[in-house]
């Protein structure tokens, strides 16, 4: 059903029709659409553009629409143009022309912007309760495997032993940075745009300030050129969405390598891996592979719309229609990821003999060599200098540094005394690395509780923030 007409003599082409249609994919916004809707109703009613009882006929009307909405029985058809004409039209065909009275006084330039902005609001916040369940079954590996050595890396060559429970949890400090990314996005976002009309503001809709407060909103935004263009709050969105795709990606490089057989640290569940079609042996880590690979269209989403948005004029403009599908496609992306990703690192076993094996190789204790000298006192300079000649020494005769004798070490450097067994090994270098940022096993305990208590203050704003939006979804009597 169009919702304009009136000076044309003719209806649109079919070429035009079919670019212009978006209500096979804005039909996600249906039920946001109706709830913006009944707000606007009020506030008509309450500026006496429509009577007390055309109000309640109406919001009847659209509550009724709401539960066939939800049962499928009333849906978009052919000729719908987009959801806010699917709406009206069924509205219509309820209440004859009552059912065109409640457009009075905005535009589908503020009505659009404010539905889509409800539906991220949703969505991002489910968004953060998947991340809190992550984070969760990485603490819980975290803690594990919090005593189990295996080789750091930097440049993706040995570095220094560490603790394989401090490499996991690396993972929880970057999804929790994403969970507070969306609760300050929600902060700064929480601005209505309903009453901005088309552009200059409603002459009949004239406490946009209540509707911001019916619809959750903390404030209302207060320029209404600037309520139907700023697509900053879906920009950022994406930004957040894509930097979640891209901390996917990297756990998704990590399980892959290490389900190599030259690495052999990670066993993958069967359920969470893939057969091959020809090769009988295989065992994929496809769901690694896809955690690493859908980050590219999660960034491409981000990326697209910020071409679209570069130069743009003020106010609305058609361009702004393609702001929606990159938000669907990426909500849709990390709900099927996410749950994927959770299963695999819940359900990964990882060899403990496998991982020491290689904790110490490439003279991965000569950082330790280095600061045992410094502790007594030697100048850095100094004492790396005869690291590296125990590495040099150590590589001549075909050993690893921790192997030379305690001859050899004193040969090096004298103040290179039998002690250094203390440190010289993958427990003694991991154990003494204390401080609360290091791999100790006691640091990473601390680390870990500091980790839950974090992720469950999450979960007790995300529940709170999702109780309200529901709440106020369903109050629309
Ligand atoms: N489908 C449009 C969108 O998503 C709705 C707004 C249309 N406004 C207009 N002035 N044509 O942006």
């Amino acid at each position: 059903m169009a919702l304009w007409g009136g000076r044309f003599s003719q209806g649109p082409a079919q070429s035009v029709a079919a670019l212009s249609r978006s209500v096979d994919f804005d039909w996600r916004l249906a039920q946001y659409d109706v709830r913006v809707n009944i707000a606007h109703v009020r506030g008509l009613e309450e500026s006496k553009v429509i009577s007390n009882t055309d109000a309640s006929k109406i919001i009847e009307a659209l509550r009724s629409l709401s539960s066939e909405i939800e049962e499928g029985s009333f849906s978009f058809n052919d000729v719908d143009e987009d959801v806010h004409s699917a709406i009206e039209r069924g509205l219509t065909q309820k209440l004859g022309p009552l059912g065109g009275a409640f457009r009075a006084g905005r535009s589908r330039n503020d009505l659009v912007v404010t539905d889509f902005k409800l539906y991220i609001i949703d969505h991002i916040l489910e968004i953060a309760q998947t991340l809190t369940l992550l984070v969760d079954a990485l603490n819980r590996v975290s803690d594990e495997y919090k005593g189990a050595l295996a080789p750091g890396f930097t440049h993706l060559q040995h570095a220094q032993p560490i603790n394989f429970g401090h490499e996991i949890a690396k993972h929880s400090h970057a999804f929790l940075r994403d969970i507070d990314r969306i609760h300050d996005w929600l902060n700064r976002n929480s601005t209505s745009p309903l009453g901005s009309g088309a552009l200059a503001g409603s002459a009949l809709q004239p406490h946009p300030e209540k509707r911001a407060e019916e619809l959750g909103f903390s404030s209302t935004l207060l320029n209404s050129i600037d309520a139907v263009s700023d697509r900053d709050f879906v920009a950022e969105a994406l930004f957040i969405f894509s930097l979640i795709g891209i901390h996917l990606s990297r756990i998704g490089e990590e399980f892959t390598i290490w389900s190599t057989t030259e690495f052999g640290w990670a066993q993958l569940a069967d359920q969470f891996s893939t057969g091959s079609s020809i090769m009988p042996q295989k065992k994929n880590p496809d769901i690694a592979e896809l955690a690493r690979g859908k980050s590219g269209r999660l960034i491409g989403n981000l990326t697209g719309l910020l071409a679209v948005l570069k130069g743009l004029p003020f106010a609305y403009n058609r361009d702004l229609q393609e702001d929606k599908e990159p938000i669907f496609d990426s909500v849709e992306t990390l709900q099927v990821i996410l749950p994927a990703v959770i299963g695999m690192i819940e359900t990964t076993t990882f060899d403990r003999e496998k991982m020491a094996s290689g904790a110490v190789s490439g003279h991965a204790l000569a950082t330790e060599i280095a600061d045992f000298l410094a502790r007594k006192g030697i100048p850095f300079a100094e004492a790396h200098e005869s690291s590296g000649a125990c590495v040099k020494l150590a590589d001549s005769l075909n050993l690893e540094v921790h192997e030379l004798s305690d001859a050899q070490l004193q040969e090096v450097h004298p103040q290179l005394t039998p002690e250094i067994r203390n440190v010289l090994s993958g427990a003694g270098a991991t154990s003494s690395r204390i401080s609360l940022n290091g791999t100790s096993e006691s640091s990473i305990s601390k680390q870990i509780s500091i980790l839950n208590s974090e992720n469950s203050s999450a979960l007790t704003w995300i529940s709170q923030a999702r109780d309200s939006f529901s709440r106020m979804m369903s109050n629309s009597q």
